[in-house]
């Protein structure tokens, strides 16, 4: 081989992998990891395990279970609730799992995955306090509630009502026992998971007043991997999987 023939090899495979490489940045799905945000101090949908300091709850499991049926690694990234739509928007991650309701407000910045859980607001007050049976109990109150969440908007709505955001809604349980705020208002579940920790500081009234489905949040556009996660949902449904995390996490309890 003469120089000339050298250097146009060199020069071909370089062009070639080179291309290779762009194609491969370019075309989305054959990323092998999905990062997805969580806000994990949401027991018992996600939460930190004491034991293992691993994330655990309903959703990491289920999020674990759609990633084995889309063929993809799964990492969960712990995100604060305040700012988690904000970092799915701006690219930091794929997917946000966090017991997130869908909602008209939200829909108008991402999209969500059909619906995987249903469940609504209720109010936790201290054991004990007979003032409040509904909402309307909770004029000229003070309420507690994640900041943000759709319990926020909620409690907005009642009138007169003095609503104090906290960042995270064990905060706003510690407020209710210290007698900070007269009541919190959180998802079903939550409060159901708050109650068998403290079932002697705590209760829940009545039954939840208003009607949420929690979806997984996708940056708008990015419709492939919607797909393949309506995809996963509706076999992990099929075959079982969905029913036996629902009951790990949910029976014991209702
Ligand atoms: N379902 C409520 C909402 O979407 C609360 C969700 C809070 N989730 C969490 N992981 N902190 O607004």
């Amino acid at each position: 081989m003469n120089r000339k023939t050298v250097l146009l090899v060199v020069l071909v495979v370089a062009v070639a992998v080179g291309g290779i490489a762009l194609v491969k940045m370019l075309s989305p799905g054959v990323r092998e990891v999905t990062r997805v945000a969580s806000d994990m101090s949401f027991a018992p949908f996600e939460y930190i395990d004491e034991e293992t300091k691993e994330p655990a709850g309903f959703d990491i499991e289920i999020m674990q279970a759609l990633g084995k049926a889309m063929d993809m690694k799964v990492e969960m990234v712990n995100t604060a609730w305040d700012g988690i739509l904000p970092g799915l928007i701006a690219g930091n991650y794929d997917l946000v799992i966090s017991a997130m309701t869908i909602s008209d407000e939200r829909v108008a910045s991402v999209d969500f995955s059909d619906p995987y859980f249903a469940t609504g607001q209720v109010i936790v007050v201290k054991q004990g306090d007979q003032t409040v049976t509904e909402p309307k109990d909770l004029i000229s109150k003070r309420i507690g509630v994640q900041i943000g969440t759709t319990g926020h908007i909620a409690a907005d709505k009642i009138e007169g009502a003095d609503v104090r955001p906290f960042q995270i809604a064990p905060d706003a349980f510690l407020a209710l026992k210290a007698g900070q705020v007269d009541a919190v208002v959180v998802d079903e579940l939550v409060a159901i998971e708050e109650l068998k920790a403290n079932p002697d500081s705590v209760e829940i009234v009545g039954r939840p007043f208003t009607a949420e489905y929690y979806g997984i949040a996708i940056k708008k556009g990015n419709t492939e991997l919607l797909k393949k996660v309506n995809k996963a949902l509706a076999q992990i449904k099929a075959d079982g999987t969905y029913d036996k995390i629902y009951e790990k996490y949910m029976d014991a309890e209702q």
